[in-house]
């Protein structure tokens, strides 16, 4: 296929790169379905992607990867930025002119033998003013593929792109087929891992490996690291947030965004089916909000992408019914088990493991075997139009208007339910100290604290102090009518070890509340750290919790919170002098509040 753009700059990039990569030939990709169905069966082929049973998953293909690659690398990732300071202690760093050079060096011929697909595509619905252009160049039919699910792909992105700019993305999995070498089903350079950012001039090089965030580069590189960036320069926000709407019985829908770590059930909330009578959740995203101001000064929000790249492992009729109907047909399974019918299979699919499959790694496998069948990271690729609980304004190019901001993690003590910030300032705070425990954290005990500000940790292209200021920044735009900031945690334990709030579908009582804030109701009591609910403010009915438990599940316990400070002026100290003073006030703050009317 050739290539039908006017766009210049394009059409020399792509050809300067083909003069370094050297491929065998150039393929452009047209985003049509012939060509989805001509690259699967390419890689049937190959053996790359198994076909499914048809009669059971049609459409759908098992993907076993090299297991040198299996998961995105975070210590191979690099923001290489002029300067090191504006990468931050956050960030990996390179000097970008030497990290090119080597890079270079890789990229010399590692195209030989194998076709080079030019993949355009939008982060966004096409043309919303929200949305931006990428292309990227790739040597995997199986990345291209993928692109073509979870983006907007094709010729209909580079005619919104037309003439203008776009953040180039190259790819290769570094392998070239030379000397008569023959290909093998996930070829990838698992010694050469390289996922390079580079700020200033918004492009993205990534090499050696053919897996999910490390390839797909419209996702964590493009719609997290350099659009933070983007974000930073244009005063805008670019998050590693879901999006849903919320419809009340009285019909007043809006819309919330919520921040929670990897591995917290980001994709459960935004696929939540809620308890309360009445009320409905729709998914507008699973891991990825783009903000920017509309005329009114409301933030209005984005999903960048087109699809779900998600965890499979834990994903069951009980956690995420809605995934698990979103996933009967055209989907792409990554590193599953597989059944002797021809179906996939995961711990936490069903109660009971299948008497015999055949593991991740292609070898036989019974409930006796001391390994998982599926790789923990395993993961599906779907279009996120065949959710059942997909809103039907999730393509809409205005976006939509956000009312709240949750940031959360995974906590077993210390932080309450659900926590209002007092002011945009303190919520900015709250989700510049937003940290996760270990899972395994013992009842009661204190376990390891991880801190991930704004869940952007892996993510954020920049200095964190610089981003926390960013985020002050858009608090003061002018004319800005900004959403309501709170903090909330599902995990914390009782003193018997076990989860006191149910979460999942109940965690919509918890949105109940937020939103009656939001409305300007909902009784809420102040604490050092924030608003929480008065004890009957909550909405509980048919729940059975003893007054006690709901009490202990809003508690802040000034001991545990003194202890916190001190975790909490280290994780300022790690990220230094760039923290803004605002913060650093609303820290001592705290710490006052702490000590005063014991
Ligand atoms: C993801 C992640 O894959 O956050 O979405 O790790
Ligand atoms: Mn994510």
């Amino acid at each position: 296929m050739a290539s039908t753009t006017p766009n210049r700059k394009l059409l020399a990039w792509v050809e300067h790169w083909a003069s370094v990569m050297k491929p065998a030939d150039i393929h452009w990709c047209d985003g049509t379905k012939d060509e989805y169905d001509m690259m699967t069966s390419q890689l049937v082929e190959l053996g790359t992607l198994i076909p499914l049973n048809d009669d059971i998953r049609p459409g759908s293909f098992l993907s076993r990867s090299d297991p040198a690659d299996v998961a995105r690398v975070e210590d191979r990732t690099f923001i290489c930025s002029e300067r090191e300071a504006d990468a931050g202690t956050n960030n990996n760093w390179r000097a970008p002119a030497e990290i090119r050079s080597q890079m270079l060096e890789l990229y010399d011929g590692c195209m030989q033998g194998r076709t080079m697909y030019v993949v355009p595509f939008s982060m966004g619905p096409l043309g919303s003013p929200i949305a931006h252009i990428g292309v990227q160049l790739t040597d995997s039919a199986y990345v291209a593929a993928s692109m073509r699910i979870m983006t907007r792909m094709g010729q209909d992105a580079l005619d919104v792109l037309g003439d203008g700019d776009f953040v180039p993305c190259v790819h290769s999995v570094g392998a070239p087929l030379t000397d008569g070498n023959a290909d093998v089903p996930w070829p990838c350079d698992g010694e050469n891992k390289y996922i390079v950012h580079f700020p200033e001039t918004k492009d993205i090089w990534s090499y050696g490996s053919g897996y999910g965030g490390n390839a797909l580069l419209g996702k964590k590189c493009f719609a997290l690291r350099i659009a933070s960036t983007m974000a930073r320069d244009q005063g805008w926000l670019a998050e590693h947030m879901l999006i849903v709407s919320v419809t009340p019985p009285n019909g007043e829908r809006k819309y919330v965004a919520a921040a929670f770590p990897s591995a917290c059930g980001k994709t459960n909330m935004a696929m939540m089916i809620p308890t309360l009578p009445g009320w409905k959740i729709e998914t507008v995203g699973d891991d990825i909000a783009w903000m920017k101001f509309g005329e009114d000064g409301q933030l209005y929000a984005i999903n960048p992408e087109a699809g779900f790249f998600g965890v499979a492992p834990g994903t069951g009729e009980d956690t995420n019914p809605n995934a698990l109907a979103t996933l009967t047909h055209d989907c792409v399974f990554t590193n599953v088990a597989q059944t002797e019918d021809g179906d996939i299979w995961w711990e936490g699919l069903t109660d009971d493991p299948p008497a015999r499959l055949t593991d991740w790694t292609g070898e036989t496998w019974t409930p006796e075997s001391d390994k998982p069948a599926a790789h923990p990271n395993a993961r599906f690729t779907v279009s996120a139009a065949q959710c059942p609980s997909i809103a039907p304004e999730w393509e809409d190019p205005v976006g939509v208007p956000i009312s709240a901001i949750l940031f959360g993690g995974r906590r077993a003590t210390t932080v309450p339910l659900v926590t209002e910030a007092t002011s945009w300032e303190h919520g900015v705070f709250l989700g510049s100290v937003m940290s996760s425990e270990k899972t395994a954290a013992a009842a009661g005990a204190i376990g390891e604290v991880r801190r991930d500000p704004f869940a952007m940790l892996p993510f954020c292209g920049y200095n964190f102090g610089d981003y926390f200021q960013h985020w002050l920044n858009i608090g003061s735009a002018k004319g800005a009518k900004l959403p309501k900031l709170f903090y909330v945690n599902w995990f914390r334990k009782g003193d018997d070890g076990k989860f006191m709030w149910p979460g999942f579908g109940d965690n919509a009582r918890v949105l109940k509340w937020v939103l009656e804030r939001v409305n300007g109701g909902g009784k809420a009591v102040d604490t050092p750290i924030g608003k929480v609910p008065a004890l009957d403010a909550l909405d509980v009915s048919g729940l059975h919790l003893d007054d006690a438990v709901i009490q202990e599940l809003l508690k802040v316990d000034r001991s545990e919170w003194a202890r916190e400070v001190s975790l909490i002026e280290e994780h300022y100290a790690q990220i230094g002098d760039s923290v803004p003073v605002e913060l650093v006030a609303q820290l001592e703050s705290l710490a006052s509040e702490l000590q005063s009317n014991v």
